[in-house]
């Protein structure tokens, strides 16, 4: 057997990283994920994202079907440069983590020599490269489904006096991340936890989690965001690789309802409530110029055809290098991102 690669814990040169990241499976991470990507990228950013899920590997396939949406309405939509970190063959734990290491920061170091953001999608359950991507993050976004089932993933609470007994191990894990980035290059982790599935049926369940919430934030040192309702939208675009941004681009997505515009709004919430200069700055510019606001405007004019693409790609100076991971077939090459101009270029008031 060869020797597995070590790489010193080294910075890497910095666009913005945003990890999604919940031990509990089912919390909305992949759809999370891929609206952040989508949202990003109609905002003019170079976004590439990261599946370290290998094994469900749910966001490289929300990005393949997206492909496969493009190819079979002959339209063009925005890609991030994809990249898929599979898990290490190696036997021995330290031989595995030196592997993932290395293969991880050579991916992220490529992804950020061309991207404005970074997204990773991350695996429901504690593993090397979740809690790796956890301490180059600049922002950790932990989606949690509205329920007290859920919350455990935060800290055990007293369910009398609902105080918090002691953070779960998640918080934890992070907390001991946040150490990790600090050592590594004096960066913070800004952790924003969202609840995801609001429901408006149970509103005693609703004002029990709030309260609870705004004690565990206070105590765990993350922040609250404005989370996605439950809303079917969100479930039934998967299959396409759409996102509610995206729904007047194709014939299959059918028309814009009322739930339509309510989900992007709440997209364009989270996105503000993460307090990123360079985004507020973008959604403030997109919202005072003469084309209305791409991500929340239903009238979106349909991205260029095939045909006009090239040009697009000529103009446009976001298209990531493939990665080594996404070089050997792991999955998707990265395609353009537009340029601010390109992205508004496909906005229409
Ligand atoms: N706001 C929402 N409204 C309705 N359905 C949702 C919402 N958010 C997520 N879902 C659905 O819940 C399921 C789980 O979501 P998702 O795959 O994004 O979670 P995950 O945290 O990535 O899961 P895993 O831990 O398995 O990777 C999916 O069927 C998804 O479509
Ligand atoms: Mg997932």
């Amino acid at each position: 057997m060869h020797q597995a690669p070590t790489t010193p814990d080294v910075s890497i040169p910095r666009g913005h990283i945003l990890v999604i990241g919940n031990e509990k499976g089912g919390s909305g991470k992949t759809t999370t994920s891929m609206h952040l990507i989508v949202a990003l990228l109609r905002l003019g950013f170079k976004v590439g994202s990261m599946d370290i899920d290998a094994r469900q590997r749910s966001l490289s396939r929300y990005i393949e079907n997206r492909k496969n949406t493009m190819a079979s309405e002959n339209t063009s939509l925005p890609l991030p440069a994809h990249v898929v970190i599979n898990r290490s063959p190696y036997l021995t734990t330290a031989e595995a983590e030196a592997d993932e290491r290395e293969r991880f920061t050579r991916a992220l170091a490529r992804l950020l020599a061309n991207c404005d953001f970074v997204v990773i999608d991350s695996p429901g359950s504690d593993t090397y490269l979740s809690r790796l991507a956890h301490s180059y993050a600049d922002t950790v976004i932990t989606p949690v489904n509205d329920s007290f089932v859920d919350l455990d993933v935060l800290a055990s609470v007293d369910g009398i006096s609902m105080k918090m007994l002691k953070p779960s191990i998640y918080s934890e894990m992070l907390w001991e991340q946040k150490m990790q980035r600090a050592k590594r290059d004096k960066g913070t982790i800004d952790w924003v936890v969202m609840r995801n599935r609001l429901s408006n049926i149970d509103a005693r369940n609703k004002r029990m989690i709030t309260k609870v919430m705004d004690e565990l934030t206070r105590r765990l040192g993350c922040r609250l965001a404005p989370g996605f309702s439950e809303r079917v939208i969100f479930r039934e675009l998967f299959l396409l690789g759409l996102t509610v941004l995206d729904v007047v681009e194709t014939n299959k997505a059918g028309t814009l309802s009322m739930s339509h515009l309510a989900a992007r709004q709440e997209v364009r919430d989270l996105l503000k409530s993460l307090q990123i200069p360079e985004v507020d700055a973008r959604i403030a510019h997109v919202r005072t110029g003469a084309k209305g606001d791409v991500l929340t405007d239903p009238r979106i004019a349909p991205a260029p055809k095939k045909s006009e693409q090239s040009v697009e790609a000529s103009n446009a100076s976001a298209a990531a290098a493939p990665t080594e991971e996404a070089a050997t077939a792991e999955t998707s090459p990265p395609t353009t991102a537009p340029t601010a101009s390109a992205s508004a270029d496909t906005v229409a008031a």
